[in-house]
């Protein structure tokens, strides 16, 4: 006799479609990163200093319904709060 109950919810990291956080997403990984989550159809948060370079990053991607970004210096203390 099986005891298998009803199936549980998938764990939140195979929830579909997932909101991932990519730091540094201007840069040489970053971007590559960004581009492989947008192919699989994630939703990204895009975060880095320099505003413009993240705006192009977020139309290329997809525009603000997929992409989100948070211009944010990470050495800062309230950069946490930023993103959150
Ligand atoms: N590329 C490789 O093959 C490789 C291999 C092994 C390890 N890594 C490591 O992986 C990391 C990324 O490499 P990468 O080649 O993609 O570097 P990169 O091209 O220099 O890009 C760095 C990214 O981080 C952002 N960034 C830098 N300082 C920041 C800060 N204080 N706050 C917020 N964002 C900041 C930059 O944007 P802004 O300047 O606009 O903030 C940019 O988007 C580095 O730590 C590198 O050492 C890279």
């Amino acid at each position: 006799m099986s005891i298998s109950g009803p199936p549980s919810a998938p764990p939140p990291s195979q929830r579909r479609p997932r909101r991932v956080l990519v730091v540094g997403a201007t840069g040489r990984l970053g971007v590559r990163i960004a581009r492989a989550l947008r192919s699989r159809d994630d939703r990204v948060i895009l975060t880095a200093r320099d505003a413009s370079k993240l705006a192009a990053m977020a139309t290329e991607l997809g525009g603000d319904d997929v992409a989100k970004t948070v211009c944010v210096d990470l050495m800062t203390r309230d950069a946490p709060e930023q993103i959150a």
